[in-house]
């Protein structure tokens, strides 16, 4: 038996991963961390609070949660010569590349990574990874603008604390918009982790060969870079400038029936259903507007939904707006470059990544990852006296 009652041609492995942290359910459009709704952690928590919950399981207490940002805040500088490292790009590198290709890097500098069996030394690599990732992903922005790097600075926030390393012009104070500084809590709260989605479950592939954090995290992160996976909200953005008006959006959706293009923010392997995520992001775009200024690329995103979601094409295909749809807008209005999008994807789901390689470390009857395969080959046959 080859295990063909559960081989899906669309998975990687053929055997489905048992995992406690979050729950989906795609036809009702329910995602919970933890068993906490999504719609009462967006409201209610943040986004170090939300960490904590994925990677121990329950909310911390006052104290556990100042010492978790304690912990974190200690590690947001990076080695100088990551900066160097990060001088050998292009002007024009995308910042995604730079991303992954500086992580991978980080595995050198911390050598002890290697020991992830023990607590102790995983927990620190835990730490850095979130408190870097922020600082090398804002590198990558000033590098893109030929601007000096800014360093952090942690009597702010953790999201107050990325705004400014992304856009203090000068030595001077920046003190980030305290609307926009929440909405960016909040998006990343919604992107902290999926269930077993295409880069966790690279994650853990990779993870399951005993290799770094740092190393498994520049995989997840590649995963993640394609524009059918993290890479659509860059790919949404480019999208809606490409219709460039309202008037255009009837002629793109027939584009897509003719399967043409991709209406890109829509469709998901999982939810059949709105994306809970969809819901709010849009909610809280609305507030970022009310400071930034409404994105006029907007009114075509709500044209492309209106008739999507009325349109028997996508409604048969239970096609709905995902996580990607809504969010770039918020990131273009916020001052960002669309390149940047990944890397605003990649920086919240560092807390998803960590909380599921650590469940994959910590459980006993994890094995290195070997997906079945079900051969479609030759049958055995003989190296042949001569050649036609
Ligand atoms: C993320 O897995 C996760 O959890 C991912 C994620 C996370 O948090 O980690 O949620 C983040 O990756 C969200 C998805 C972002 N990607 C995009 O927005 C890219 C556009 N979406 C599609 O590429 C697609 O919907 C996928 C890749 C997301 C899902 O692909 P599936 O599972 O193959 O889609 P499906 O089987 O449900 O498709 C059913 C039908 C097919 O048509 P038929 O062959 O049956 O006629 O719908 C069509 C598909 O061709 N279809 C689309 C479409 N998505 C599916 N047609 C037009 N536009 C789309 N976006």
């Amino acid at each position: 038996d080859l295990g063909l009652a559960s081989y899906d041609p669309g998975f990687l492995n053929t055997a489905a991963t048992r995992s406690a942290i979050t729950y989906i359910d795609g036809d009702k459009g329910i995602l919970e961390y933890r068993g906490y709704p999504i719609e009462q952690l967006a409201e209610k928590s943040t986004y170090l609070e939300t960490a904590w919950l994925l990677l121990n399981g329950e909310l911390p207490t006052e104290q556990q949660l100042v010492d978790w940002e304690n912990d974190i805040e200690t590690h947001t500088i990076v080695h100088e010569n990551l900066k160097r490292l990060m001088e050998g790009f292009r002007y024009d590198a995308h910042p995604m590349g730079m991303l992954i290709s500086s992580v991978a890097a980080l595995s050198t500098f911390y050598p002890e990574a290697k020991q992830i069996r023990d607590p102790a030394i995983r927990l620190r690599q835990i730490h850095r990874l979130i408190a870097k990732v922020p600082t090398l992903a804002a590198f990558c922005y000033r590098h893109s603008l030929g601007l000096p790097y800014n360093y952090p600075r942690n009597e702010l926030g953790y999201t107050e604390n990325f705004l400014a390393m992304l856009f203090r012009m000068t030595e001077s104070r920046f003190d980030p918009d305290p609307v926009l500084a929440r909405a960016l809590d909040i998006l990343f709260i919604l992107h902290a982790d999926h269930e077993q989605n295409c880069s966790t479950a690279a994650m853990r592939a990779i993870g399951s060969s005993d290799v770094d954090p740092y190393s498994a995290y520049a995989g997840a992160a590649a995963a993640l870079y394609g524009p059918l996976h993290g890479g659509a909200n860059e790919a949404v953005l480019r999208m809606l400038e490409s219709i460039g008006d309202v008037k255009n959006v009837p002629g793109f959706i027939e584009r897509v029936k003719n399967r043409e293009v991709l209406l890109m923010g829509f469709g998901h392997r999982v939810y059949k259903n709105y994306d809970p995520r969809a819901t709010i992001i849009k909610r809280t775009a609305d507030q970022v507007f009310e400071v930034t200024g409404r994105n006029p690329l907007l009114e075509i995103a709500l044209e492309l939904e209106k008739i999507a979601l009325n349109d028997e094409y996508f409604v048969k295909r239970k096609l709905y707006p995902n996580v990607d749809f809504y969010s770039g807008l918020i990131y273009q209005s916020m001052g960002l470059p669309v390149s940047m999008f990944p890397v605003m994807f990649a920086i919240p789901r560092t807390a998803g990544w960590l909380a599921q390689w650590q469940e994959m470390l910590e459980d006993p009857e994890q094995k290195i990852a070997r997906p079945k395969q079900i051969f479609t080959g030759h049958a055995r046959r003989d190296y042949p006296a001569e050649r036609k």
